[in-house]
């Protein structure tokens, strides 16, 4: 596991887009995305490098990490939604190469199984981009979640359910979700996890310094043969 210290949240979003440019540059890339407000300044930094260096998405195939079960894909709140405004139609990725799982199938288990299959089939991910939650989840691995679990339908657990309030009215909560598995993340030839913010410093700490765990499922990446780790000087503050 690398990790690097940035003095800022702005620098974290810089080499975040570093590190996907230089895999982009390689040739076409299959590229893991995560939403959430972690990873927003390396997208940014992305449309950026996109607008003013010409930096192409086009031979790019993007799979999302995780997905709300009941929420159709053009839902204000999907994820669907969300990483299109927040980054995909800002560049020149084809929509046809954007996978997301789809919350509305009528049989989700199907539709996670289907879904790994299909990173599987696109040559499996090159470079996955993570966040992280406060309490250690990676995409919508909660804690006690399998380090071997592929993608699956989790039940969202009090907290997160807490933290999302806000974007939907009330009682409007998914309970549900699909995600990529800890066992599928791990499967990424290559892993850039963000974390800005001093309420992400103790989960920071469990991920690097605490054993392997299911109780903190972002410890997976210590056994990840390459993963990076880009934190701002508060979410770096208990190392
Ligand atoms: C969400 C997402 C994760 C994300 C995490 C942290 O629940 N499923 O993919 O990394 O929580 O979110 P944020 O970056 O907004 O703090």
């Amino acid at each position: 596991m690398q990790i690097i210290l940035c003095d800022s949240p702005e620098q974290v979003g810089a080499r975040a887009a570093d590190v996907v440019e230089a895999r982009l540059r390689q040739g076409p890339t299959v590229l893991g995305l995560a939403t959430g407000s972690s990873p927003a300044g390396t997208y940014r930094e992305l449309i950026r490098r996109h607008r003013e260096e010409s930096l192409s998405f086009s031979q790019v195939t993007a799979f999302t990490l995780d997905e709300y079960a009941g929420l159709k894909p053009d839902h204000e709140q999907s994820y669907h939604s969300t990483i299109r405004r927040e980054f995909v139609d800002h560049i020149d990725l084809p929509l046809g190469q954007l996978h997301t799982p789809r919350g509305d199938a009528a049989d989700l288990v199907a539709e996670a199984d289907w879904y790994d299959a299909a990173i599987v089939s696109a040559g499996g991910i090159d470079i996955q981009i993570l966040g992280i939650g406060a309490n250690g989840h990676i995409g919508f691995n909660e804690p006690t979640s399998s380090l071997a679990s592929r993608t699956r339908v989790k039940t969202l657990s009090g907290v997160t359910r807490a933290d999302n309030a806000g974007f939907f009215p009330e009682g409007e909560v998914p309970r549900l979700c699909l995600t990529q598995g800890l066992g599928t993340i791990r499967d990424a030839k290559q892993a850039v996890l963000v974390a800005l913010g001093e309420n992400k410093a103790a989960a920071v700490r469990s991920m690097v310094e605490g054993p392997v765990s299911a109780y903190c499922p972002a410890s997976v990446l210590q056994l990840h043969r390459r993963a990076v780790v880009i934190l701002d000087p508060e979410a770096a503050s208990k190392l």
